[in-house]
């Protein structure tokens, strides 16, 4: 089953509540009415006896009238007769009309109407007629079983019809207090249950809603304040759910944004400390050369010297001026590789030829011990000839200028499966394992060492894009004290 949303959820349980609370009024109202109800009908039964008590009263008017008359014929019981006579179809007629209603009673009430009226005019009027002629009779015939049979006719009816009435006022009442039980207990469950459902809602929107939305302000908090590592627990109802999930996701982001905005910024800063050291690298690399070439040109336009001498400075000062040749020319191939301008002249040429040349270029000066290990044969490459002596000059260079005075440098060169594969080992310092990927980025310089040695990292740099603009690939292997092995693999097209 799908989950209600939070808003569905509080709408049917306000619903609920809703129904519940108009049930309760429902049900008062239908408890008051009943009551109302049986409250009428017992007053009813009330009036009944009343009228009924009224009428047995004037029959013992009549009955104790008559008697006082016939026995002592003074006239003040002839008005108490004549009163009662006249209030008797009064009271009648109220009683007929009170049980109207009701045939049983009404058979009664006529039957007493009936009894009364004959007790008057067949046995009252006459007995008070005879009682002026002869007294005896008349007490006699008061005496009499006719009179006693008359009494009893009409208690009878009437002490039936008050028996009943009696029964009935006692059986509403009882059901009007049962009743009023009933709805008393039904209201007062009916409320405990409104107020559960209520006090159910309440925990169910602190728990569901209030909590987890406390939960995220408190996470918002730690957020402002900079910790974005903070998450919420994804629990909660509907929309809050989501806001939780939402608020979550929020998080990551700004924590993944933050993530790179500290490595860019880290990148900005090793740039810019790259900057700094290449100027200071670049004034301190031509400050010397420069100096030389300077001190030893007006040394021999001061002076004269020996043809020998001359010929000494003079090379001092072209192998100076080659070397700042050589550091611009490293500047102006960054700059090339950076534009992706490199241009490579192709021309088939010997590579065994090229490596023995750079090899005596390098080392007829140095101290170095060269091995040279090349096919007799010659192994022709296609490619930039000027650019490939670039990248071995570079590699020779480095195994000179990272190793020891005297110390031994291999060059080997061969063919290995349809290419050539040329490695420049040495028994320098070394490069630490750390720095094996970097040393081949524009600028990067090795370890402290390395640093106390002039260099523009630049070499290797250029070295690679040379090398793989040829298709070729360039690598590495070193350890620290233990010596360097730079491998260089070029693809033969032939
Ligand atoms: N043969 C080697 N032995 C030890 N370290 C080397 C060797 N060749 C290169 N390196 C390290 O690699 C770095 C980059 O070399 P390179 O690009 O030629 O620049 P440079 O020689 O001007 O410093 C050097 O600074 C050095 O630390
Ligand atoms: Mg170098």
């Amino acid at each position: 089953m799908r989950r209600l949303s939070l808003v569905g959820r509080v709408v049917v349980l306000a619903a609920t509540v809703a129904i519940v609370v108009v049930l309760i009024v429902a049900g008062a109202l239908v408890a008051i009415i009943s009551l109302r109800h049986a409250q009428v009908r017992e007053s009813r039964a009330k009036d009944v006896t009343t009228a009924t008590l009224r009428v047995e009263n004037i029959a013992f008017d009549l009955e104790s009238s008559l008697r006082g008359y016939t026995l002592t014929g003074s006239p003040r019981f002839l008005v108490l007769f004549g009163d009662a006579r006249k209030a008797m179809p009064a009271a009648l007629r109220h009683l007929e009309t009170l049980v109207r209603d009701d045939r049983e009673q009404l058979r009664r009430a006529q039957a007493t109407n009936g009894f009364l009226h004959d007790y008057v005019t067949d046995y009252a009027v006459p007995v008070i007629n005879i009682r002026r002629f002869s007294p005896s009779i008349a007490r006699s015939s008061v005496a009499s079983d006719e009179d006693k049979r008359r009494a009893r006719d009409i208690r009878g009816t009437l002490g039936k019809i008050l028996a009943v009435e009696q029964t009935r006022s006692a059986a509403r009442a009882a059901h009007a207090r049962n009743l009023a039980r009933t709805a008393i207990i039904v209201g007062v469950i009916a409320l405990a249950l409104s107020a559960a459902i209520v006090l159910l809602f309440g925990a169910w929107v602190a728990r569901a809603v209030a909590a987890p939305v406390r939960r995220t302000s408190e996470a918002a908090a730690q957020v402002a304040a900079g910790d974005f590592d903070v998450r919420v627990e994804e629990r909660g109802a509907g929309e809050v759910g989501a806001l939780v999930g939402a608020f979550n996701s929020m998080t990551r982001a700004l924590e993944h944004g933050r993530q790179e905005l500290i490595e860019q910024n880290e990148r900005l800063r090793e740039s810019e400390e790259h900057k700094r050291d290449l100027i200071s690298m670049v004034s301190h690399e031509i400050r010397t050369p420069l100096a030389s070439v300077c001190g030893f040109t007006s040394l021999l336009l001061e002076r004269e010297f020996e043809r020998d001498e001359e010929r000494r400075y003079l090379e001092i000062i072209d192998q100076q001026a080659r070397r700042l040749a050589g550091i611009a020319g490293d500047f102006l191939d960054v700059q090339l590789l950076e534009g992706g301008g490199l241009k490579l002249d192709r021309a088939p040429f010997d590579l065994v030829e090229l490596t023995r040349e750079q090899a005596h270029l390098f080392f007829s000066h140095s101290s170095h011990a060269l091995e040279l290990e090349v096919p007799d044969t010659p192994l022709v490459v296609n490619g930039d000839r000027d650019r490939i002596a670039q990248v071995i000059g570079n590699l020779l260079s480095n195994a000179i200028k990272y190793s020891p005075a005297g110390a031994e440098v291999r060059v080997l060169l061969e063919l290995e499966d349809g290419g050539a594969r040329l490695s420049v080992v040495d028994e320098g310092m070394g490069i630490s394992a750390d720095d094996h990927g970097r040393v081949f980025e524009k600028f990067y310089r090795g370890s402290d060492a390395a640093s106390a040695i002039g260099g523009t990292g630049l070499g290797l740099a250029v070295a690679r894009e040379i090398v793989t603009s040829h298709g070729g690939e360039i690598g590495v292997e070193s350890e620290t004290s233990r010596g360097s092995t730079f491998t260089v693999r070029l693809p033969v097209d032939f």
